[in-house]
């Protein structure tokens, strides 16, 4: 065959597999993804905790107040969190609901072709962290996800099952508790971790690191081959660590640590795994910039939650009994931790059409449109 020939064979190669890929998505629905899966602490939670006997709650008002309907769902915000905005980013039909909430259901088979939310208020890397008030990261891997696995292999086969998957999105966000227990021992309740940090905090970070890796080698296992996780954010900032003018330094230290040593050993494992595909989200750059410059940036209270009580609202969560601010969308903090849904928006909004910095080595956008 002539060189000219080839040349344009090869040309035109990419061009018609492109094509065939963008009919093979208006065909599943027009969704950027087939299905969203979803683990991680409260930022996620969608509903976990409302299933748990525990006191890691969100399911009383005045969480939900700006949610359709005014109605508290388990979210820690007063509207959306930051998965519905993925999932409306993705153009899914609906977030995916928590994995609690429909595993026990005739429907659950077909539900978790479409994706489902595993995340848990309280959850951390260890599996100590808030433990017995949560489902730990561990177990929404290997007891859970796992499960919705052995069913998308039951139901579409070992090959289909695997294409599906590649082409779905893995949303996690955890470490922010390890790092706020670690900071605040006493946070939820004395008793769940009585004792002081053996640890320093370069130690400390290293060991999640090193807990995260295993975790995310499980999940790569089990089929995830694209991933957008999230950073820790600059956790000595939320209300409920701010001193009275400055934020904890030590938390934001660690914070910044965490961030770092996730961007590395996710840089370890695309090397292991060409096949695996990363965003990863820092969304201490972005709020560091929000809590700098709040009215170029549409804020006015950078330092104290919107629902709580005490100083700065910051003590306890959001209940009926605490004080609510009249305008939420000039606040960056709704509760003693947790973002308003105008932070939340906002900072999906950057994942998924931002750059570096912020999301490296791609963002959210693109990592659904690599083709692998
Ligand atoms: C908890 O974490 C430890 C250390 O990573 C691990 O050895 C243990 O198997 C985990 N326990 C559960 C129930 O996952
Ligand atoms: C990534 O790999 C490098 C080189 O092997 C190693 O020094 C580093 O500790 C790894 N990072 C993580 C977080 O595992």
């Amino acid at each position: 065959m002539g060189s000219g020939g080839g040349m344009a064979v090869s040309r035109g190669l990419p061009c018609v597999l492109l094509l065939l890929d963008c009919c093979w998505l208006c065909e599943a629905g027009a969704g950027l993804a087939p299905a969203l899966y979803v683990l991680g602490d409260s930022q996620a939670d969608a509903g976990t905790n409302n299933h748990l006997p525990t006191v890691l709650r969100a399911d009383l008002p005045h969480n939900g107040v700006d949610y359709p309907g005014c109605k508290p769902t388990g979210r820690f915000s007063n509207g959306k969190n930051f998965v519905d905005f993925v999932a409306e980013h993705l153009k899914l039909p609906s977030s995916p609901p928590p994995y609690l909430s429909i595993c026990n259901t005739p429907s659950s088979n077909s539900i978790y072709l479409s994706g489902v939310n595993f995340a848990s208020g309280g959850a951390g890397v260890s599996n100590q962290t808030n433990k017995g008030e949560c489902i730990s990261f561990d177990y929404q891997i290997d007891r859970q996800f796992s499960k919705v696995h052995e069913s998308l292999v039951q139901q579409l086969g070992q090959s289909q099952a695997s294409a599906h998957l590649s082409r779905s999105i893995f949303t996690v966000a955890i470490g922010g508790n390890d790092i706020l227990n670690y900071v605040r021992p006493s946070l939820v309740n004395q008793v769940l971790s009585p004792c002081p940090p053996t640890q320093s905090p370069d130690e400390f970070v290293a060991s999640l690191a090193l807990s995260l890796k295993d975790q995310l080698q499980r999940l790569y296992k089990l089929g995830m081959r694209r991933l957008f996780i999230i950073g820790a954010a600059p956790l000595g900032c939320c209300p409920v660590l701010r001193g009275k003018v400055a934020c904890d330094g030590v938390a934001n230290y660690m914070s910044s640590q965490y961030n770092i040593a996730v961007a590395s050993l996710l840089r370890n494992m695309s090397d292991k795994y060409p096949d695996m595909l990363y965003s990863l989200f820092d969304p201490s750059t972005a709020l560091l910039d929000y809590i700098r410059q709040p009215e170029a940036n549409g804020y006015a209270v950078v330092d104290a939650a919107c629902c709580g009580l005490g100083e700065k609202n910051a003590m306890f969560s959001c209940t009926p009994a605490s004080s609510l601010c009249k305008d939420r969308t000039n606040h960056i903090f709704w509760d003693f931790v947790h973002p308003t849904e105008i932070t939340a928006q906002k900072l999906t909004e950057v994942a998924f059409h931002g750059s570096a910095p912020l999301v490296t080595p791609r963002n959210v956008r693109q990592l659904c449109d690599t083709a692998m």
